[in-house]
């Protein structure tokens, strides 16, 4: 068995160190990114004088032969291969011969790896934003369809004020909206190349590192080498991103449970999304909804996970940062098959508008009554305290606001008038809210034309 590191050593490495220190059971994954960076390399090196025309042609179709390899699910593993870039290596000594041994000149794993993370994650980023495009337009076509819809809205779980249906649809679109704003603004700082870094001082054969960084699509070289094999900002900022979208996606899910019970039943989850109780034959448990608020938790303890990990780090590169790779690839994992998920429970649930409306009591339109009384000049806070009366008056009676008599308005405060009767209408009250960003049809349209301006045109 080969190491990459034999030389000083007299004995092996312990069959625990080992156990404990390989990383190849999770980094395989980055297979095509440490090959196709091994080819940019080779390129490189050749620019450089490193090798001949020839020796790198002949690399570069060794690579391509192991790539082939890994594609058709049939790379030969060796019990020694320690992590991605030793068993890549390994392999490309045993197709092409000594030859292979030239290939690391200059480099150590401590680039490549970085260098192979942000690679595999911008193509997870650019994944994970298109899967967040798939889910607002889902979103804003359903709020574009259900637009006419009516329900209460509530705040501390308790009945609020009426507003359109879509208008709560939409406070989810936009909060996944600024997530994928957050997803570009960090793919900035993502797409920079250590390669060229080495272990930690630079590379001493002047390879073009900008060169390297354009070849792998990068937007350029990492300016300091030791920052460049130390840096996992880049991983935290996506880890907090996911965190974050899973808070956001808990959310939706907490409000669609709580709709979808039997006491609301404002929404039905498609059978598709829904699961059944082993004992109680009556039972449609919405279990998608459930992970989904589930898996927060795991993508928040990701984040934790390797912020502890970077924190107190010496200098440059340390095998701490071997324990980058499972939370970052963990919260991906879940955010590809979340994302879907989400897009297809909203895509297939059906609503249920008159269990909506008949959710519409009266007393959500008591703001409503206190502004009659600010539209004829009392403070607010004095025709609050009235309508807050008239509503205690009607509960005292046993009666919707509707009902109570105008005497008893009157009793309450003179300056109640005939126009009471005018303020029970919840299309109306809806249609109030005509400010920018309020609940009006106008203005919930307004927010649909907002959010299909910034999604791409296909
Ligand atoms: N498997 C290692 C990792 O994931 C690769 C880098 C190893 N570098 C080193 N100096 N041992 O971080």
């Amino acid at each position: 068995m080969t190491t990459l590191w034999g030389g000083r050593f007299e004995q092996a490495a312990s069959p625990l160190l080992r156990q404990f220190n390989d990383s190849l059971p999770f980094d395989q994954r980055l297979w095509l990114e440490d090959i196709f960076g091994s080819m940019a390399y080779a390129s490189a090196g050749a620019a450089a004088g490193l090798l001949t025309a020839a020796e790198r042609d002949a690399l570069l179709a060794g690579l391509e032969q192991v790539a082939e390899e890994w594609r058709a699910g049939q790379f030969p593993f060796a019990p020694g291969d320690e992590d991605i870039h030793t068993a890549v290596e390994r392999r490309l000594g045993e197709l092409i011969g000594p030859l292979a041994g030239k290939l690391h000149t200059g480099r150590s794993r401590n680039d490549q790896v970085a260098t192979d993370l942000r690679w595999w994650l911008r193509s997870r980023v650019d994944e994970l934003d298109s899967l967040l495009v798939d889910l607002l337009r889902v979103t804003v076509q359903r709020a574009a369809a259900e637009i006419d819809v009516l329900m209460p809205g509530y705040t501390h779980v308790q009945p609020a004020q009426p507003i359109r249906w879509s208008h709560w649809l939409l406070s989810h679109a936009w909060a996944w909206q600024r997530d994928r704003q957050r997803l570009a603004d960090l793919r900035t700082r993502l797409n920079l190349s250590p390669l060229g870094a080495g272990a930690l001082a630079g590379n001493p054969f002047a390879v073009d590192r900008h060169a390297l960084a354009a070849d792998l699509g990068f937007d350029g070289p990492i300016p300091n080498s030791i920052d460049a094999v130390r840096d996992r900002d880049y991983a935290v900022e996506f880890l907090s991103w996911a965190a974050l979208l899973g808070v956001h996606l808990s959310q939706l899910a907490e409000d669609l449970i709580l709709w979808s019970s039997r006491e609301f039943g404002f929404v039905q989850i498609a059978d598709q999304f829904s699961t059944g109780s082993s004992l109680m034959p009556q039972k449609r448990n919405p279990d998608s909804l459930e992970l989904l608020r589930g898996k927060a938790g795991r993508l928040t303890g990701n984040l934790v996970s390797l912020l502890t990990t970077l924190k107190g780090l010496p200098a440059a590169y340390n095998k701490d940062l071997q324990e980058d790779k499972e939370p970052l690839f963990d919260s991906v994992n879940t955010l590809l098959v979340a994302l879907p998920v989400a897009a297809g429970v909203l895509a297939t649930m059906r609503i249920r508008p008159e269990r909506m409306a008949a959710a519409l009591g009266d007393e959500l339109l008591a703001t409503d009554l206190a502004d009659t009384l600010v539209r004829r000049g009392v403070p607010f806070r004095q025709s609050h305290e009235l309508a807050g009366l008239a509503v205690k008056r009607s509960e005292a009676l046993g009666v919707a606001l509707r009902e109570l008599p105008l005497a008893e308005y009157q009793a309450i405060s003179p300056q109640f008038g005939p126009d009471v009767a005018g303020v029970f209408d919840f299309e109306q009250s809806v249609e109030q809210r005509a400010v920018y960003g309020g609940t009006a049809h106008a203005a919930v349209l307004r927010q649909i034309e907002e959010l299909r301006a910034l999604l791409p045109s296909n």
